[in-house]
């Protein structure tokens, strides 16, 4: 879809749609909404007053202009109590109403910046969250459907802004919210193909593909030879049990450039996790694909970073295997020596994703990093602590950096939540056989995986995001839920990571 900005009154547009907004409790419309009552001769108050306009969240009302102006349909999109606005209200009104163009075979539609005039918001941020609520609202996974749809997308979408003054802003933000939301769309692409399709293969001809669109962007693939003479006996140990080969990714921004601040980001890249010779139950085991949401998301991120230019030296590192049970595979007890020199006890095949990482924290350390991120599909203990689709935990041994990452959580939307990293769970993953055991049993299982981590990112500020309960949304999209989520891979991380990527960036 083309996404343009104009200056001009959105009653004059010539498009099969055009949008504007409403709060709850307004009787008389100002604005915009205002100016489009007046061209349809009071038709939204006359809506208004009949009790069948409310201005409530998610509600969306469509009105014939009969030839009044020259769009054939109005929307009227709620944006719920004017004290609540905020950036989440905005997506969620352009979702609804993208949706709804949509769905009425809308081939252009074009719409004001929600929350920028009345609204009193910043019309860069504002228009930033309109361009991704549109963009997410409309994302369909579709590679492996037949071509026919019943409604295709709209061709065009267009902001207009009545103040040229704020045009330059307007635009700004429309292009970020472009560029951060087609790579959450990404990312959720590669979380709902089956991993028959995203094998490691894959995930590295994405980052291929990723890295050939910058001059400054680098990929290289190592494979399991090359991860072998690293001595990266985690990553390998849960790689032996598949014939699907595992590989290792490194794609970097503006590699080489010492003077720029360099942040690493991993992600896990399990495509498929069966838990091993310690198999899961098969309920929804179908969702285990989604093992690599740490891994799309630092992907998509990496696209994002090369299109918005950022002036940092970002590397993105995604440990990719699958985690199969077989007569090859690791095994319960047997123990597995990490690239960092510390001994593992397989105490669950199961506990894979920080075996994986293990290697991935200790490569990290050769960027001698200002930062290093993790995201990962982590534990079913999180999914616990914080529910499924809330927020995602937060550890850390570096307060800046936590605080960084919750500033860019609280302007993403993409929610994080501290958690404890005591030394104490040190305790619950001794081993009799080896320096540390990949499980502490179920008590405490966020904390004993954290630390776990902890034991290998060292020499760095380090953050860990357990997002297991995050990648995936169940839900079916109902009304009442955010339309900008649709059931199946969420893009999680990645408008978080763009956002603390581009407050850490100099000049932001
Ligand atoms: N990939 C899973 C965690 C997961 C669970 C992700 C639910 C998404 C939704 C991870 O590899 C795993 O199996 N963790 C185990 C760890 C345990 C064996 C110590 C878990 O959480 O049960
Ligand atoms: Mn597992
Ligand atoms: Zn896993």
């Amino acid at each position: 879809m083309e996404i343009q900005v104009v200056a001009g009154s959105i009653q004059e547009r010539e498009d099969a749609l055009i949008v504007v907004n409403l709060f709850e409790e307004v009787t008389v419309p100002g604005g915009a909404t205002g100016a489009v009552d007046q061209a349809l001769a009071g038709a939204i108050r006359e809506a208004i007053a009949a009790g069948d306009l409310r201005g409530k969240k998610g509600e969306v009302t469509v009105f014939y202009s009969r030839g009044a102006i020259p769009a054939p349909r109005v929307l009227v999109v709620g944006l719920g109590p004017r004290d609540g606005l905020c950036l989440q209200s905005i997506r969620e009104a352009a979702a609804t109403a993208a949706k709804k163009a949509r769905d009425l075979g809308a081939a252009s539609f074009s719409s004001i910046v929600h929350g920028a005039g009345i609204g009193g918001m910043d019309p860069q941020a504002a228009a930033q969250a309109v361009v991704e609520g549109t963009v997410l609202g409309l994302y369909r996974y579709q590679e492996l459907k037949g071509k026919e749809v019943d409604r295709p997308d709209p061709e065009t979408f267009t902001l207009v802004q009545r103040d040229p003054a704020q045009l330059p802003a307007v635009e700004t933000g429309a292009q970020d919210g472009q560029v951060v939301a087609e790579a959450a769309c990404l990312a959720r692409d590669l979380v709902n193909r089956p991993a028959n399709y995203a094998t490691p293969t894959d995930l590295a001809e994405a980052a291929i593909e990723i890295a050939a669109e910058f001059d400054n962007m680098r990929c290289q693939v190592l494979t399991e030879d090359d991860v072998a003479e690293l001595e990266m006996g985690a990553f390998l140990g849960v790689a032996q049990g598949s014939d699907e080969p595992a590989v290792f990714i490194v794609l970097e921004y503006n590699p080489g450039q010492l003077e720029l601040d360099t942040v690493v980001l991993v992600g896990k890249g399990i495509t498929f996790d069966t838990g091993g010779i310690s198999l899961k139950p098969h309920e929804n085991m179908d969702r285990m694909r989604g093992d690599m949401g740490g891994a799309a998301a630092v992907l998509a991120t990496m696209l994002a970073v090369g299109q918005l230019d950022l002036p940092l030296h970002v590397v993105g590192l995604v440990p990719a295997t699958e985690n199969m049970p077989g007569s090859r595979a690791y095994k319960p007890g047997d123990v597995l020596v990490a690239m960092n020199g510390k001994t593992i006890e397989v105490i669950s095949t199961d506990a894979e994703g920080r075996l994986v990482l293990a290697d991935a924290l200790a490569y990290a350390a050769r960027f001698e990093p200002k930062a290093v991120i993790d995201l990962a599909t982590l534990t079913g203990a999180c999914v616990v602590a914080l529910g499924r689709g809330v927020a995602a935990g937060m550890f850390g041994t570096d307060d800046g950096l936590m605080e960084r990452l919750r500033a860019a959580a609280d302007a993403s939307g993409e929610r994080l939540w501290p958690m404890p990293l005591y030394d104490d769970y040190l305790e619950k993953i001794e081993s009799l056989t080896a320096d540390l055991a990949n499980s502490g049993g179920r008590d405490g299982g966020v904390g004993t995986s954290a630390i776990f981590l902890k034991q290998f990112a060292e020499g760095y500020p380090w953050a860990h995001l357990d997002i297991a309960g995050m990648t995936f949304e169940e839900r079916p999209n109902t009304p009442k839920r955010p339309q900008h989520l649709a059931k199946g891979g969420t893009g999680f991380g990645v408008r978080l990571l763009v956002e603390f990527l581009r407050a850490w960036a100099p000049g932001a």
